[in-house]
Protein backbone atom coordinates (compact mmCIF):
# COMPACT_ATOMS: atom_id res chain seq x y z
CA UNK A 1 0.00 0.00 0.00
CA UNK A 2 1.71 3.62 -0.90
CA UNK A 3 2.53 5.75 1.98
CA UNK A 4 3.61 2.81 4.29
CA UNK A 5 6.61 2.37 1.87
CA UNK A 6 10.22 4.32 1.01
CA UNK A 7 9.46 7.55 -0.90
CA UNK A 8 10.45 7.44 -4.58
CA UNK A 9 11.54 10.43 -5.69
CA UNK A 10 11.58 10.75 -9.49
CA UNK A 11 12.45 13.28 -12.38
CA UNK A 12 11.44 13.38 -15.87
CA UNK A 13 13.23 15.52 -18.62
CA UNK A 14 12.80 16.83 -21.88
CA UNK A 15 12.79 14.38 -24.23
CA UNK A 16 12.22 13.09 -28.08
CA UNK A 17 9.39 12.88 -29.79
CA UNK A 18 7.30 9.91 -28.64
CA UNK A 19 5.98 7.23 -30.93
CA UNK A 20 4.61 3.73 -30.41
CA UNK A 21 1.48 2.17 -28.93
CA UNK A 22 0.57 3.28 -25.30
CA UNK A 23 -1.34 -0.19 -23.91
CA UNK A 24 -2.89 1.71 -20.85
CA UNK A 25 -3.85 -0.25 -17.51
CA UNK A 26 -7.48 -1.34 -17.54
CA UNK A 27 -10.06 1.02 -15.44
CA UNK A 28 -9.77 1.92 -11.92
CA UNK A 29 -13.28 2.09 -11.34
CA UNK A 30 -14.91 -0.94 -13.55
CA UNK A 31 -11.74 -2.74 -11.86
CA UNK A 32 -13.17 -2.31 -8.00
CA UNK A 33 -16.94 -2.89 -9.02
CA UNK A 34 -16.04 -6.01 -11.03
CA UNK A 35 -14.38 -7.83 -8.07
CA UNK A 36 -17.09 -6.58 -5.73
CA UNK A 37 -20.20 -7.54 -7.94
CA UNK A 38 -18.71 -10.81 -8.88
CA UNK A 39 -18.59 -11.36 -4.85
CA UNK A 40 -21.78 -10.76 -5.00
CA UNK A 41 -23.14 -13.55 -7.66
CA UNK A 42 -23.30 -17.40 -6.80
CA UNK A 43 -20.77 -18.84 -9.27
CA UNK A 44 -17.97 -17.88 -10.90
CA UNK A 45 -17.02 -14.71 -12.55
CA UNK A 46 -14.25 -14.22 -14.94
CA UNK A 47 -12.84 -10.86 -15.18
CA UNK A 48 -9.79 -9.67 -18.27
CA UNK A 49 -7.98 -6.29 -18.11
CA UNK A 50 -8.25 -6.12 -14.52
CA UNK A 51 -6.38 -3.07 -13.29
CA UNK A 52 -3.44 -4.99 -11.02
CA UNK A 53 -2.91 -1.89 -9.37
CA UNK A 54 -2.93 -1.09 -5.18
CA UNK A 55 -6.10 0.50 -4.86
CA UNK A 56 -7.78 -2.85 -6.71
CA UNK A 57 -5.61 -5.64 -4.77
CA UNK A 58 -6.63 -3.92 -1.37
CA UNK A 59 -10.37 -4.19 -2.81
CA UNK A 60 -9.61 -8.27 -3.63
CA UNK A 61 -8.13 -8.41 -0.04
CA UNK A 62 -11.07 -6.83 1.58
CA UNK A 63 -13.79 -9.17 -0.62
CA UNK A 64 -11.51 -12.03 0.41
CA UNK A 65 -12.25 -11.25 4.08
CA UNK A 66 -15.74 -11.09 3.80
CA UNK A 67 -15.93 -14.67 2.19
CA UNK A 68 -15.26 -14.31 -1.80
CA UNK A 69 -12.45 -16.54 -2.86
CA UNK A 70 -10.42 -14.68 -5.62
CA UNK A 71 -7.59 -15.73 -7.51
CA UNK A 72 -5.61 -14.54 -10.53
CA UNK A 73 -4.93 -16.90 -12.96
CA UNK A 74 -1.33 -18.75 -13.65
CA UNK A 75 -0.83 -17.27 -16.95
CA UNK A 76 -1.68 -13.69 -15.27
CA UNK A 77 -4.09 -13.30 -18.31
CA UNK A 78 -7.67 -13.26 -15.92
CA UNK A 79 -9.20 -13.17 -12.52
CA UNK A 80 -11.62 -15.58 -11.22
CA UNK A 81 -13.81 -14.62 -8.65
CA UNK A 82 -15.94 -16.98 -7.09
CA UNK A 83 -18.99 -15.11 -4.75
CA UNK A 84 -21.27 -15.75 -1.93
CA UNK A 85 -24.53 -14.41 -2.84
CA UNK A 86 -26.07 -11.04 -2.48
CA UNK A 87 -27.06 -11.30 1.73
CA UNK A 88 -24.04 -13.98 1.72
CA UNK A 89 -21.09 -11.91 2.98
CA UNK A 90 -19.73 -12.80 6.71
CA UNK A 91 -17.94 -10.62 8.81
CA UNK A 92 -13.87 -9.63 8.23
CA UNK A 93 -12.12 -11.08 11.94
CA UNK A 94 -9.78 -8.27 11.32
CA UNK A 95 -9.41 -4.14 10.07
CA UNK A 96 -10.25 -3.49 6.07
CA UNK A 97 -7.06 -1.29 5.22
CA UNK A 98 -8.01 0.53 2.05
CA UNK A 99 -4.51 1.76 1.37
CA UNK A 100 -4.96 5.18 -0.05
CA UNK A 101 -8.16 4.07 -2.12
CA UNK A 102 -11.14 6.46 -1.40
CA UNK A 103 -13.08 4.70 -4.15
CA UNK A 104 -12.66 1.37 -2.14
CA UNK A 105 -13.56 2.21 1.12
CA UNK A 106 -16.37 4.22 0.42
CA UNK A 107 -18.29 1.49 -2.30
CA UNK A 108 -17.45 -1.16 0.83
CA UNK A 109 -18.92 0.72 3.21
CA UNK A 110 -21.60 0.95 1.39
CA UNK A 111 -21.69 -2.44 0.51
CA UNK A 112 -21.60 -3.88 4.11
CA UNK A 113 -24.13 -1.23 5.69
CA UNK A 114 -26.90 -3.88 5.23
CA UNK A 115 -25.34 -6.64 6.82
CA UNK A 116 -25.96 -7.55 11.01
CA UNK A 117 -22.08 -7.44 11.65
CA UNK A 118 -19.29 -4.40 11.95
CA UNK A 119 -16.48 -3.89 10.03
CA UNK A 120 -13.31 -1.03 10.94
CA UNK A 121 -11.97 0.54 7.85
CA UNK A 122 -8.61 2.15 7.92
CA UNK A 123 -6.22 3.48 4.93
CA UNK A 124 -2.91 5.30 4.59
CA UNK A 125 -2.26 9.29 5.86
CA UNK A 126 -4.04 10.65 2.73
CA UNK A 127 -7.39 8.37 3.06
CA UNK A 128 -7.33 9.23 6.75
CA UNK A 129 -7.87 12.95 5.99
CA UNK A 130 -11.12 12.56 3.71
CA UNK A 131 -14.34 13.00 4.29
CA UNK A 132 -16.43 9.43 4.97
CA UNK A 133 -19.55 11.31 6.57
CA UNK A 134 -20.79 11.31 2.65
CA UNK A 135 -21.31 7.63 3.02
CA UNK A 136 -21.96 7.41 6.17
CA UNK A 137 -24.53 9.65 6.47
CA UNK A 138 -26.92 7.82 3.54
CA UNK A 139 -25.77 4.44 5.00
CA UNK A 140 -27.35 5.75 8.19
CA UNK A 141 -30.95 5.87 6.19
CA UNK A 142 -30.74 2.26 6.08
CA UNK A 143 -30.24 1.58 9.59
CA UNK A 144 -26.42 1.26 9.73
CA UNK A 145 -24.37 3.15 12.31
CA UNK A 146 -20.51 4.75 11.93
CA UNK A 147 -18.46 5.74 14.69
CA UNK A 148 -15.12 7.47 13.31
CA UNK A 149 -12.86 9.94 14.20
CA UNK A 150 -13.68 13.93 13.80
CA UNK A 151 -14.94 14.57 10.91
CA UNK A 152 -16.02 11.14 10.29
CA UNK A 153 -12.68 9.98 9.22
CA UNK A 154 -11.04 6.94 8.73
CA UNK A 155 -10.29 5.03 11.30
CA UNK A 156 -13.81 4.09 11.59
CA UNK A 157 -16.19 1.61 12.69
CA UNK A 158 -19.37 0.93 10.75
CA UNK A 159 -22.40 -1.29 12.20
CA UNK A 160 -24.35 -2.41 9.19
CA UNK A 161 -28.33 -2.71 9.54
CA UNK A 162 -30.02 -6.11 11.42
CA UNK A 163 -32.96 -4.94 9.47
CA UNK A 164 -32.32 -2.70 6.60
CA UNK A 165 -34.93 -0.70 5.35
CA UNK A 166 -34.71 0.89 1.63
CA UNK A 167 -34.04 4.36 1.20
CA UNK A 168 -34.88 7.23 -1.45
CA UNK A 169 -31.72 9.77 -1.34
CA UNK A 170 -30.90 12.67 -3.51
CA UNK A 171 -26.58 12.64 -3.58
CA UNK A 172 -25.26 16.28 -1.89
CA UNK A 173 -22.37 16.30 -4.08
CA UNK A 174 -21.72 15.02 -7.56
CA UNK A 175 -20.10 11.71 -6.82
CA UNK A 176 -20.13 8.34 -8.14
CA UNK A 177 -19.00 6.95 -5.46
CA UNK A 178 -21.55 8.39 -2.96
CA UNK A 179 -24.38 7.02 -5.48
CA UNK A 180 -22.66 3.56 -5.87
CA UNK A 181 -22.07 3.34 -1.62
CA UNK A 182 -26.18 3.72 -1.61
CA UNK A 183 -26.90 1.69 -4.57
CA UNK A 184 -24.84 -1.35 -2.87
CA UNK A 185 -26.51 -0.21 0.28
CA UNK A 186 -29.55 -1.30 -1.57
CA UNK A 187 -28.30 -4.74 -3.24
CA UNK A 188 -29.22 -5.95 0.60
CA UNK A 189 -32.50 -4.12 1.56
CA UNK A 190 -35.78 -4.72 0.65
CA UNK A 191 -37.67 -3.23 -1.66
CA UNK A 192 -36.53 -0.50 -4.07
CA UNK A 193 -33.99 2.05 -2.97
CA UNK A 194 -33.76 5.08 -5.73
CA UNK A 195 -30.54 7.70 -6.17
CA UNK A 196 -31.09 11.41 -7.26
CA UNK A 197 -28.31 12.87 -8.86
CA UNK A 198 -28.30 16.29 -10.27
CA UNK A 199 -25.49 15.94 -12.43
CA UNK A 200 -24.66 12.42 -14.17
CA UNK A 201 -21.85 11.01 -12.69
CA UNK A 202 -20.14 8.06 -13.98
CA UNK A 203 -22.35 5.58 -14.43
CA UNK A 204 -20.27 2.09 -13.91
CA UNK A 205 -22.10 0.96 -10.98
CA UNK A 206 -25.65 0.90 -13.56
CA UNK A 207 -24.38 -0.71 -16.30
CA UNK A 208 -22.76 -3.76 -14.28
CA UNK A 209 -25.87 -4.17 -12.37
CA UNK A 210 -28.02 -4.04 -14.84
CA UNK A 211 -25.12 -6.88 -16.75
CA UNK A 212 -25.31 -9.08 -13.63
CA UNK A 213 -28.80 -9.32 -13.61
CA UNK A 214 -30.15 -6.73 -11.33
CA UNK A 215 -33.76 -5.04 -11.82
CA UNK A 216 -32.48 -1.36 -12.43
CA UNK A 217 -33.67 1.75 -13.95
CA UNK A 218 -31.90 4.26 -14.94
CA UNK A 219 -34.50 7.63 -16.28
CA UNK A 220 -33.43 11.47 -16.85
CA UNK A 221 -35.57 13.63 -15.27
CA UNK A 222 -35.61 17.46 -15.40
CA UNK A 223 -34.16 16.97 -11.85
CA UNK A 224 -31.34 15.17 -13.29
CA UNK A 225 -30.96 11.52 -13.07
CA UNK A 226 -33.13 9.17 -11.49
CA UNK A 227 -31.74 5.31 -10.61
CA UNK A 228 -33.96 2.79 -9.01
CA UNK A 229 -33.04 -0.50 -8.04
CA UNK A 230 -34.73 -3.17 -6.54
CA UNK A 231 -32.97 -5.42 -3.77
CA UNK A 232 -31.96 -8.78 -2.92
CA UNK A 233 -31.55 -9.83 -6.39
CA UNK A 234 -30.11 -12.74 -7.75
CA UNK A 235 -26.26 -11.88 -9.00
CA UNK A 236 -25.74 -13.72 -12.12
CA UNK A 237 -21.74 -14.15 -12.58
CA UNK A 238 -20.42 -12.71 -15.59
CA UNK A 239 -16.98 -12.78 -17.97
CA UNK A 240 -16.09 -8.54 -17.51
CA UNK A 241 -13.71 -7.65 -19.97
CA UNK A 242 -12.27 -4.18 -18.31
CA UNK A 243 -11.79 -1.35 -20.94
CA UNK A 244 -8.64 0.68 -21.01
CA UNK A 245 -9.18 3.31 -18.13
CA UNK A 246 -9.13 6.86 -19.87
CA UNK A 247 -7.86 8.76 -16.81
CA UNK A 248 -4.39 6.55 -17.15
CA UNK A 249 -4.85 7.27 -20.91
CA UNK A 250 -4.42 10.87 -20.27
CA UNK A 251 -1.14 11.14 -19.02
CA UNK A 252 0.86 9.58 -22.29
CA UNK A 253 -2.13 11.25 -24.42
CA UNK A 254 -1.12 14.72 -22.87
CA UNK A 255 2.92 13.50 -22.88
CA UNK A 256 2.71 13.22 -26.85
CA UNK A 257 0.29 16.79 -27.00
CA UNK A 258 3.35 18.58 -25.40
CA UNK A 259 6.75 16.82 -26.52
CA UNK A 260 7.45 17.96 -30.45
CA UNK A 261 7.15 15.35 -32.97
CA UNK A 262 5.13 13.02 -30.89
CA UNK A 263 2.81 10.35 -32.60
CA UNK A 264 1.12 7.58 -30.73
CA UNK A 265 -1.69 5.26 -30.41
CA UNK A 266 -3.80 4.47 -27.33
CA UNK A 267 -5.47 1.59 -28.25
CA UNK A 268 -8.91 0.27 -26.33
CA UNK A 269 -9.59 3.38 -24.56
CA UNK A 270 -13.52 3.78 -22.83
CA UNK A 271 -15.03 7.01 -24.26
CA UNK A 272 -18.37 6.15 -21.86
CA UNK A 273 -19.94 9.77 -22.16
CA UNK A 274 -19.65 10.07 -18.28
CA UNK A 275 -15.45 9.94 -18.27
CA UNK A 276 -14.35 11.71 -21.58
CA UNK A 277 -14.70 14.94 -20.32
CA UNK A 278 -10.78 15.47 -20.89
CA UNK A 279 -10.42 14.70 -24.41
CA UNK A 280 -13.86 16.79 -25.60
CA UNK A 281 -11.53 19.86 -23.75
CA UNK A 282 -8.09 18.76 -25.28
CA UNK A 283 -9.93 18.95 -28.78
CA UNK A 284 -11.38 22.31 -27.70
CA UNK A 285 -7.88 23.48 -26.89
CA UNK A 286 -6.51 22.36 -30.70
CA UNK A 287 -4.78 18.90 -29.47
CA UNK A 288 -4.25 16.39 -32.44
CA UNK A 289 -6.41 13.18 -31.36
CA UNK A 290 -7.89 10.95 -33.26
CA UNK A 291 -10.70 8.61 -32.22
CA UNK A 292 -10.47 5.16 -34.75
CA UNK A 293 -12.58 1.88 -34.88
CA UNK A 294 -15.40 3.14 -32.03
CA UNK A 295 -17.05 -0.28 -30.64
CA UNK A 296 -18.57 -1.67 -27.60
CA UNK A 297 -16.52 -3.86 -25.44
CA UNK A 298 -17.49 -4.98 -22.21
CA UNK A 299 -20.36 -3.07 -22.34
CA UNK A 300 -18.66 0.41 -22.50
CA UNK A 301 -17.61 2.51 -25.75
CA UNK A 302 -14.44 2.51 -26.50
CA UNK A 303 -11.78 3.91 -29.43
CA UNK A 304 -8.45 3.71 -30.07
CA UNK A 305 -6.89 6.90 -30.02
CA UNK A 306 -4.10 8.29 -32.38
CA UNK A 307 -2.46 12.15 -30.95
CA UNK A 308 -0.17 13.86 -32.43
CA UNK A 309 2.00 17.18 -31.27
CA UNK A 310 -0.37 19.80 -31.24
CA UNK A 311 1.78 23.16 -31.53
CA UNK A 312 -0.98 25.29 -31.33
CA UNK A 313 -3.05 25.02 -28.13
CA UNK A 314 -4.93 27.55 -26.77
CA UNK A 315 -6.18 28.31 -23.54
CA UNK A 316 -9.98 27.37 -23.00
CA UNK A 317 -13.23 27.97 -20.47
CA UNK A 318 -13.83 24.51 -19.41
CA UNK A 319 -17.65 24.80 -18.14
CA UNK A 320 -18.69 23.50 -14.80
CA UNK A 321 -21.04 21.12 -15.83
CA UNK A 322 -18.14 18.65 -17.54
CA UNK A 323 -16.86 18.87 -14.16
CA UNK A 324 -18.12 15.06 -13.02
CA UNK A 325 -16.51 13.93 -16.74
CA UNK A 326 -13.18 14.54 -16.05
CA UNK A 327 -12.69 14.83 -12.24
CA UNK A 328 -9.54 13.34 -12.14
CA UNK A 329 -8.14 14.92 -14.92
CA UNK A 330 -7.86 18.45 -14.44
CA UNK A 331 -3.87 17.71 -12.68
CA UNK A 332 -3.01 17.12 -16.31
CA UNK A 333 -5.42 19.28 -18.01
CA UNK A 334 -3.49 22.27 -15.84
CA UNK A 335 0.13 20.72 -17.03
CA UNK A 336 -1.15 21.10 -21.21
CA UNK A 337 -2.56 24.42 -20.40
CA UNK A 338 0.74 25.75 -19.07
CA UNK A 339 1.50 24.78 -22.41
CA UNK A 340 -1.47 26.87 -24.46
CA UNK A 341 -1.26 30.65 -25.48
CA UNK A 342 -3.87 32.51 -23.01
CA UNK A 343 -5.80 31.49 -20.18
CA UNK A 344 -7.88 28.00 -19.08
CA UNK A 345 -10.54 28.92 -16.34
CA UNK A 346 -11.07 25.79 -14.54
CA UNK A 347 -14.75 26.33 -12.60
CA UNK A 348 -17.14 24.23 -10.50
CA UNK A 349 -14.20 22.07 -9.42
CA UNK A 350 -14.12 22.00 -5.51
CA UNK A 351 -14.72 18.77 -5.19
CA UNK A 352 -10.70 18.18 -6.07
CA UNK A 353 -9.97 19.82 -2.65
CA UNK A 354 -10.85 16.41 -1.78
CA UNK A 355 -9.51 13.74 -3.64
CA UNK A 356 -5.71 11.97 -2.67
CA UNK A 357 -4.66 15.22 -2.10
CA UNK A 358 -6.34 18.82 -2.57
CA UNK A 359 -5.34 18.82 -5.88
CA UNK A 360 -5.85 22.42 -6.89
CA UNK A 361 -3.46 23.46 -4.10
CA UNK A 362 -1.09 20.64 -4.92
CA UNK A 363 -0.91 21.57 -8.59
CA UNK A 364 -0.95 25.69 -7.73
CA UNK A 365 2.29 25.42 -5.83
CA UNK A 366 3.76 22.96 -7.98
CA UNK A 367 2.56 24.96 -10.95
CA UNK A 368 3.75 28.28 -9.54
CA UNK A 369 7.67 26.31 -8.65
CA UNK A 370 7.95 25.66 -12.32
CA UNK A 371 7.49 29.53 -13.69
CA UNK A 372 3.63 29.42 -14.27
CA UNK A 373 1.04 31.97 -12.95
CA UNK A 374 -2.12 30.12 -11.14
CA UNK A 375 -4.96 32.12 -9.89
CA UNK A 376 -7.39 29.68 -7.34
CA UNK A 377 -10.43 29.98 -5.20
CA UNK A 378 -12.02 27.61 -3.09
CA UNK A 379 -13.72 25.97 -6.57
CA UNK A 380 -12.16 27.63 -9.34
CA UNK A 381 -8.78 27.09 -10.60
CA UNK A 382 -7.51 29.62 -13.74
CA UNK A 383 -4.11 28.89 -15.26
CA UNK A 384 -2.01 31.54 -17.45
CA UNK A 385 -0.66 29.56 -20.08
CA UNK A 386 2.82 30.39 -21.70
CA UNK A 387 2.75 29.04 -24.63
CA UNK A 388 3.94 25.28 -25.57
CA UNK A 389 7.25 24.34 -24.74
CA UNK A 390 7.87 27.95 -22.75
CA UNK A 391 7.66 26.54 -19.65
CA UNK A 392 10.62 26.82 -17.12
CA UNK A 393 10.19 23.90 -15.13
CA UNK A 394 13.52 23.05 -12.75
CA UNK A 395 11.10 22.76 -9.89
CA UNK A 396 10.74 19.86 -7.06
CA UNK A 397 7.18 19.12 -6.78
CA UNK A 398 5.02 17.28 -3.70
CA UNK A 399 3.10 14.87 -4.86
CA UNK A 400 1.14 14.58 -1.70
CA UNK A 401 0.65 10.76 -1.41
CA UNK A 402 -1.44 11.28 -4.61
CA UNK A 403 -0.92 9.16 -7.97
CA UNK A 404 -2.51 11.62 -10.57
CA UNK A 405 -0.34 14.74 -9.47
CA UNK A 406 3.03 12.49 -9.08
CA UNK A 407 2.26 11.49 -12.66
CA UNK A 408 0.86 15.09 -13.82
CA UNK A 409 3.94 16.92 -12.78
CA UNK A 410 6.11 14.18 -14.70
CA UNK A 411 4.32 15.15 -17.87
CA UNK A 412 5.30 18.90 -17.20
CA UNK A 413 9.24 17.98 -16.94
CA UNK A 414 8.59 16.18 -20.58
CA UNK A 415 8.30 19.21 -22.21
CA UNK A 416 9.46 21.59 -19.85
CA UNK A 417 12.66 23.47 -20.09
CA UNK A 418 14.12 22.02 -17.22
CA UNK A 419 13.79 18.81 -15.79
CA UNK A 420 11.07 18.48 -13.05
CA UNK A 421 11.37 16.93 -9.99
CA UNK A 422 8.69 14.86 -7.67
CA UNK A 423 9.41 14.53 -4.18
CA UNK A 424 7.57 10.70 -4.05
CA UNK A 425 6.24 8.76 -6.96
CA UNK A 426 5.44 5.88 -5.05
CA UNK A 427 1.73 6.65 -5.25
CA UNK A 428 1.71 6.14 -9.10
CA UNK A 429 1.35 1.91 -8.09
CA UNK A 430 -2.44 2.64 -7.12
CA UNK A 431 -3.51 2.81 -10.87
CA UNK A 432 -1.03 2.60 -12.90
CA UNK A 433 1.87 0.36 -11.75
CA UNK A 434 3.81 0.36 -15.32
CA UNK A 435 4.09 4.07 -15.64
CA UNK A 436 7.61 4.20 -15.72
CA UNK A 437 8.11 1.57 -18.50
CA UNK A 438 5.37 2.25 -20.80
CA UNK A 439 6.33 5.55 -20.63
CA UNK A 440 10.02 5.10 -21.12
CA UNK A 441 9.48 2.34 -24.00
CA UNK A 442 7.42 5.64 -25.77
CA UNK A 443 10.57 7.54 -25.96
CA UNK A 444 9.91 9.60 -22.65
CA UNK A 445 12.58 10.37 -20.08
CA UNK A 446 10.90 9.63 -16.72
CA UNK A 447 13.62 8.07 -13.84
CA UNK A 448 13.95 7.85 -10.54
CA UNK A 449 16.74 10.07 -8.25
CA UNK A 450 18.55 7.08 -7.36
CA UNK A 451 19.31 5.96 -11.03
C1 LIG B 1 -14.72 7.15 -8.76
C2 LIG B 1 -15.40 8.33 -8.62
C3 LIG B 1 -14.74 9.64 -8.52
C4 LIG B 1 -13.27 9.59 -8.93
C5 LIG B 1 -12.57 8.36 -8.39
C6 LIG B 1 -13.26 7.11 -8.87
C7 LIG B 1 -15.48 5.90 -8.82
O1 LIG B 1 -14.82 10.07 -7.18
O2 LIG B 1 -12.61 10.75 -8.52
O3 LIG B 1 -11.22 8.35 -8.81
O4 LIG B 1 -14.93 4.86 -9.22
O5 LIG B 1 -16.69 5.91 -8.48
P1 LIG B 1 -16.14 10.83 -6.63
O6 LIG B 1 -17.25 9.90 -6.79
O7 LIG B 1 -15.88 11.15 -5.20
O8 LIG B 1 -16.23 12.08 -7.48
Amino acid sequence: MSGHGTPIPMRSAKCGPLTGQAKVPGDKSISHRALIFGALAVGETRITGLLEGEDVLDTAKALRAMGAEITRDADGRAWSVHGVGVGGLCEPDDVINCGNSGTGVRLLMGLVATYPFAVTFTGDASLRKRPMGRVSDPVALFGARAVGRSGGRLPLTLVGAEMPVPVDYVTPVPSAQVKSAVLLAGLNAPGKTIVREREATRDHTERMLAGFGAEITVEDTPEGRCITLTGQPELRPQAVAVPRDPSSAAFPVCAAILVPGSDITVPGVSQNPTRNGLFTTLVEMGADIVFDNPREEGGEPVADLRVRYSPDLKGVDVPPARAASMIDEYPVLSVVAANAAGTTTMRGVKELRVKESDRIDAMAVGLRACGVSVDEDHDTMIVHGLGQGNVPGGAVCASHLDHRIAMAFLVLGMSAQAPVHVDDGSPIATSFPDFEPLMAGLGALVTRESE
